[in-house]
């Protein structure tokens, strides 16, 4: 697979998967929408292969937004202030990340998120509960060499200008409004930390509430592809989707988690995919098809190979 460019660091990101969920990707789409977008590492991977013209992304953290938006449509400008920071920090990284952290806070400004995003413990967003980027420096990185992140940047602007609409909604919002020609590609914040706390500190989807979400999407016979739960040899993480909703469940191999692998850890992470039933049939593959690029889910649910429901 080609490389594919991930200018913002970001906990969570799809990167390691993304081949295998844009091999469930049908012939032919309008715009590929990423209600839950982060770093939106899909809709690159979906946009450096080809594979669709037109993007929306959408987050409900509007910094981040805004940094796309500069990403996209202001390349220099976001990469020559992500190198200043870069340099301005030499020989006092630690005292410096600080001081960037309060001017984000006080302003917003998407240098300064790039910056901490590139410099915080695994590239991992936290707030207080005021709402503050609260996340310490990881004193071991620098951040990325500003020339690698500059090329990154240009890429991704190459790739979805004039392509993209970025939006910072609640998901529910951009749901109500894709359309059967649309494909959706949904990546919830994990259930562990989300805890239904305040919406404007980044964290929190109620599951009955989305499992609604896509009940509704399934019945309009939208085309998505979910990832919600997974699991760690012997661990799982997040609740299954209930069986009645119109999906089929599949789980990928994901590779060691860089968490197992900083605690010298083996441990293998398994990511499950969802696809909706209307996409299933718009792929018209033979089981066997499907299954190749995937293992099976050894669940005690839904034994049944994929593609057999009506
Ligand atoms: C697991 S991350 C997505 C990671 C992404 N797939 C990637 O490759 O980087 C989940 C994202 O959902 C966002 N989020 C949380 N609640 C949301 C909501 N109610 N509406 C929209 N986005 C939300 C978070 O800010 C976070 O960026």
């Amino acid at each position: 697979m080609k490389r594919v460019p991930h200018p913002i660091p970001y906990q969570g990101s799809k990167r390691n998967i993304s081949g295998t969920i844009l091999s469930f990707f049908p012939h032919r789409f309008d715009t590929l929408v990423e209600p839950f977008a982060g770093s939106a590492a899909v809709s690159l991977a979906t946009a450096s292969h080809g594979k669709s013209h037109r993007f929306h992304i959408n987050d409900l953290n509007k910094p981040l937004m805004d940094l796309w938006n500069e990403i996209i449509t202001n390349p220099s400008g976001i990469s020559d202030g992500y190198e200043t920071l870069w340099n301005e920090q030499k020989g006092r990284e630690k005292e410096f990340y600080f001081i960037v952290r309060d001017k984000f806070n006080s302003t917003g400004r998407p240098d300064y998120f790039l910056y901490l995003l590139a410099r915080c413990v695994k590239a991992s967003i936290r707030y207080n509960s005021k709402g503050e980027f609260n996340q310490s420096p990881d004193n071991r990185r620098k951040g990325r060499h500003p020339d690698k992140m500059r090329s990154d940047i240009f890429v991704v602007s190459y790739l979805l200008r004039g392509r993209t609409i970025i939006t910072h909604d609640d998901y529910k919002n951009i749901l109500k409004k894709v359309s059967k020609t649309d494909l959706v590609y949904m990546d919830p914040p994990y259930q562990g930390v989300c805890t239904g706390r305040d919406p404007r500190y980044y964290n929190g989807i109620d599951f009955d509430d989305f499992l609604s979400q896509i009940e509704k999407l399934a019945r309009r016979r939208i085309s998505f592809i979910l990832s919600y739960d997974g699991r760690k040899e012997g661990k799982t993480y997040g609740k299954e989707i209930p069986t009645d909703i119109d999906i089929q469940r599949m789980e990928v191999n994901a590779g060691r988690s860089t968490q197992s692998t900083l605690l010298g850890r083996n441990e293998i992470t398994y990511e499950s995919i969802y696809l909706s039933g209307d996409l299933v049939k718009r792929l018209n593959m033979p089981p066997d098809k499907i299954l190749s690029k995937v293992i099976p889910y050894r669940g005690t649910k839904q034994m049944a190979l994929p593609l057999n429901r009506d």
